[in-house]
């Protein structure tokens, strides 16, 4: 069994996972619509991760008998001034996320909810990786400073990244 507290920040953050997998295809969407295959691609492969991050709290409920609520997916932005602008929103998304495992990570120990440290472990390691992945594109992005030729060669990058389910 899980206690409340626990199996409704666990729902919310199952949301926020698909909140972000719809906010990072509607970046796919966008950078499909700029001609940066690439970048979308990306973006297309991330928004599948979260999908994973999301059923990973959906299967945690589901073990421990809790009810698993779907709420509404917020509307993600659909335009974003340029790929460093986008790529920005992304990091500080991810910082966002972070503190939100951060709070669960918080709860878990207050509930003295062990089950959950562990799984919630995961998400502490994963989070560093994402703002990480993250950041480097923003810095990489800063550095090409607009670039036509930097922005190509950083799409063809970009969209050699494939989903490791
Ligand atoms: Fe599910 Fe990108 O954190």
């Amino acid at each position: 069994m899980i206690g409340k507290k626990i199996a409704a920040a666990f729902n919310e953050q199952m949301n926020r996972e698909l909140y972000s997998s719809y906010l990072y295809l509607s970046m796919a969407a966008y950078f499909h619509s700029a001609k940066l295959d690439g970048f979308a691609g990306w973006m297309r492969v991330q928004a599948k991760e979260e999908d994973l991050h999301a059923m990973k709290f959906f299967e945690h409920l589901r073990d421990r008998g809790a009810r698993i609520a779907l709420e509404q997916i917020d509307k993600p932005k659909g335009v974003w001034k340029s790929p460093l602008e986008a790529f920005r929103a992304a990091y500080e998304h991810e910082r966002f996320i972070t503190s939100k495992i951060n709070g669960l990570y918080l709860l878990a120990e207050r509930e003295s909810d062990y089950a959950a440290k562990v799984f919630l472990d995961w998400f502490v390691k994963e989070q560093v990786e994402e703002e990480a992945t993250a950041s480097g594109v923003v810095n990489t992005l800063e550095r090409i400073k607009g670039s036509g030729d930097g922005i190509v060669m950083l799409d063809r990058e970009l969209g050699t990244r494939e989903f490791h389910g």
